[in-house]
């Protein structure tokens, strides 16, 4: 495995690859690995002639009031289990490397971020989408792998790839789990041993709303009012939102009808926890 933390090595590199005809499947990441991310290196493993992969904690998508100077960093580690699971190149440059100076342009997000973590997130996925820009600029993937757990970035990268015209194909790999349920997050390790065990709420509360779907309900009150009921009753966490729409256009539906995600955050004491199911309605 490659190591590097430079731009311009990693541009020479896979620039080099492109040119001996040889796909590249990327997962961009910011480090503390966990089986959720190792599911999209697989993917890529499988799909792929070259794996790249990136962990650099953006600063750009974090709030002032957020996580980014306590985000988890372990980047021994995280090379260790990028060699194991066959990445080729591991992308990990400093915020000084990917900003050396103020940005005189910024991609700005103008679809789809009006609801979910982009309303209570403002400014999030404006930052997601400059730094997979510029990501996207310096590893010339053939494919680009994300989780379904951020379902919300799945769809504002799918606006980004068509609407820059970005020759790269958007994979989307389906949320890896804990048994018992709760969804793999390297914000995980912030929870109370209380507050693990009440966290798996989150997608019990989300399979009960499916199963509500299937045995007919079609309101999305009804559905989202279950759904928050379940997660009082069971957590002491404050709910962010629960909220359903049309996927992955985002847009509020009368009736749930088509593919729609079913989508949760909530705060415990120390971490803000997200968790979404897709489903086709008939
Ligand atoms: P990060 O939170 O590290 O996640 C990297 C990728 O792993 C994302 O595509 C995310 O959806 C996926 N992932 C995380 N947990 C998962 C799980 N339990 N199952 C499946 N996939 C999971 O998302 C980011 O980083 C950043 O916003 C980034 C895209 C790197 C831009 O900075």
């Amino acid at each position: 495995m490659i190591v590097t933390t430079k731009v311009q090595d990693m541009q020479t590199m896979m620039q080099q690859y492109r040119l001996e005809g040889k796909t590249i499947g990327f997962v961009p990441t910011m480090g503390y690995l966990h089986e959720g991310h190792v599911a999209l290196i697989k993917k890529a493993r499988e799909e792929n002639d070259i794996v790249a992969l990136s962990v650099f904690v953006n600063p750009l998508q974090f709030g002032p009031n957020e996580d980014f100077a306590r985000y988890p960093r372990d980047i021994e580690r995280d090379e260790r289990i990028a060699k194991e699971n066959g990445v080729d190149v591991f992308f990990c440059p400093s915020v000084e490397e990917m900003y050396p100076r103020p940005l005189s342009v910024q991609v700005v997000v103008k679809e789809r971020v009006d609801v979910l973590c982009g309303k209570s997130r403002p400014g999030h996925f404006d930052g997601v989408a400059t730094v997979l820009t510029k990501l996207f600029h310096i590893v010339m993937p053939t494919r680009a792998y994300f989780g379904m757990k951020d379902a919300q970035q799945v769809a504002v990268v799918d606006g980004l790839i068509r609407d820059f015209h970005f020759p790269i194909e958007l994979v989307a790999v389906p949320t890896v789990r804990e048994e018992d349920g709760l969804a793999k997050s390297s914000r995980n390790i912030y929870l109370s041993p209380e507050e693990r065990k009440e966290a798996p709420a989150l997608y019990q509360a989300l399979q009960r709303a499916k199963q509500a779907i299937e045995n007919g309900e079609r309101h999305p009150e009804t559905v989202c009012a279950l759904v928050k009921d379940y997660i009082q009753a069971n957590t002491s966490a404050e709910i962010d939102y629960v909220e359903i729409y049309a996927y992955p256009e985002l847009k509020p539906l009368e009736k749930l009808r088509g593919k729609v995600i079913i989508a949760v955050a909530v705060r415990f004491a120390n971490a803000r926890l997200i968790d979404n199911i897709v489903m086709d309605v008939k």
